[in-house]
């Protein structure tokens, strides 16, 4: 077989990366390891920034999202027992955020790859990439207990934290930055209205707490916990109970509960590689970087790849520019940076990690950057997304 681009990989990164480069004539093949169903069970964040909502509109699957997707132009941070809002339309000049799931999103992708006719190969098994320092690399799956070749240009590695293309770059040329957060969150899908019309970060005595959202009848609720905690012992009584026990005063009676429709515990960590490129080899998304989920940039942050390797593909096959790919590293790797900053900050200041003083630095903190209009621009402008820099 071959082809353009082979794309490792079939989430929202390489999902989202097959259709634009589809779109503009540029041929990719999709491997994915998993079915389509197991893909589209995981439940992950589902606030997009307008730089992810222009890309899937330019890939042109944007009509269920534009029809079913919630536009926020606020988002409320809670903690003292008192919950103040940040107008992002008016900090953030006049952008917002859609809430709309990412499993919706991957869906819309799935569905419009199938439309388009473009090529997806699913249950590959032992992908391996070569020769990415020669002018003609390949990628080797075995499907069905045989294997292929792929002869191609380029490869996108889209394949997530647990993926193998980070790993085909060597040791000695790739450094990883990690961190690891001592709680997890406890998170739980309900069919219930939401408690607010906006997503309410807090933190109280007993620690965080969001309540988010996918639509205005179901909601997606999370308590942080220890790292030891068995999602097994939180029966659905114990989790609304604990999330109650967070919540302020003027909203605590709001609180709808009812029978979830999944419940898990996801870890906090903070990621890079770097660099992002090696050879013909692209990393996208998670497989480059994790974020911690607080301020929900992990999604936005691949699409901001996505973004960049796709006009750097365009300048290569449309303008016969090969020289474009050396730029794509620093370009996402400034923007990664950034997310991983926000989101380690926002993380801190909401935890209830460190000691006393800490904890204190971090309410002023809140105090500050929710009730000073510096401080405001600060959070407004990085939550809806710093915006992409131009490709040459
Ligand atoms: N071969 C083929 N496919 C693989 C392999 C492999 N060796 N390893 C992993 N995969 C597949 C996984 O099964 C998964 O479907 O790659 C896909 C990677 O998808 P995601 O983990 O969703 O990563 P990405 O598309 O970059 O999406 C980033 O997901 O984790 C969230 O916060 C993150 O919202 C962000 C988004
Ligand atoms: C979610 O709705 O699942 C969600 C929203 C915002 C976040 C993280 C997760 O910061």
């Amino acid at each position: 077989m071959k082809s353009q681009v082979v794309i490792i990989g079939a989430g929202p990164s390489g999902l989202l990366l097959g259709q634009l480069l589809h779109k503009a004539g540029i041929d990719n093949i999709v491997l994915e390891r998993a079915t389509p169903e197991y893909v589209l069970g995981r439940i992950r964040a589902g606030v997009l920034e307008e730089g992810f909502v222009g890309l899937v509109k330019e890939a042109g699957v944007a009509q269920r999202m534009d029809r079913e997707g919630l536009p926020h132009g606020g988002v409320k941070v809670a903690f003292n027992g008192e919950i103040r809002r940040i107008d992002l339309h008016k900090y953030a000049q006049g952008k917002q955020v859609i809430v709309y799931g990412q499993t919706e999103i991957t869906a819309d992708l799935m569905e419009a790859r199938v439309a388009s006719g473009a090529p997806s190969v699913y249950e590959v098994e032992n992908v391996e990439i070569h020769d990415l320092m020669e002018d003609a690399p390949y990628v080797l799956f075995e499907k069905d207990g045989e294997q292929q070749r792929i002869d191609c240009d380029y490869v996108a590695g889209c394949d997530g934290f647990h993926g193998v293309s980070r790993k085909t770059i060597p040791e000695t040329v790739r450094k990883e930055y990690e961190k690891v957060y001592p709680v997890g969150w406890l998170g739980v899908l309900s069919d219930t209205p939401p408690i607010s019309d906006e997503l309410i970060y807090g933190v109280s005595d007993r620690g965080f707490f969001l309540c988010s959202m996918r639509s205005n009848t179901r909601s997606r609720h999370y308590v942080d916990v220890s790292l030891e905690e068995k999602v097994e012992d939180w029966s659905d009584e114990r989790f609304w109970d604990e999330l109650k026990n967070r919540l302020p005063d003027e909203v605590k009676n709001d609180l709808v509960t009812g029978p979830s429709i999944e419940k898990s515990i996801a870890p906090l960590r903070s990621f890079v590689c770097e660099p992002m490129q090696y050879g013909r080899l692209f990393l996208v998304g998670d497989a480059a970087h994790i974020v911690p989920p607080t301020g929900a940039k992990g999604l936005n942050l691949a699409s901001s790849d996505v973004n960049y390797l796709y006009r750097v593909m365009l300048k290569v096959f449309k303008e016969n520019k090969p020289e474009a790919i050396a730029q794509y590293s620093s370009l996402c790797l400034r923007r990664v940076w950034h997310a991983e900053r926000f989101s380690w900050w926002m993380t801190n200041m909401l935890h209830n990690f460190g000691d006393e003083i800490d904890r204190k630095i971090m309410n002023s903190q809140l105090d500050f950057y929710t009730g000073t209009e510096a401080g405001l621009r600060v959070i407004a402008e990085q939550y809806v997304g710093l915006p992409y820099e131009e490709v040459t």
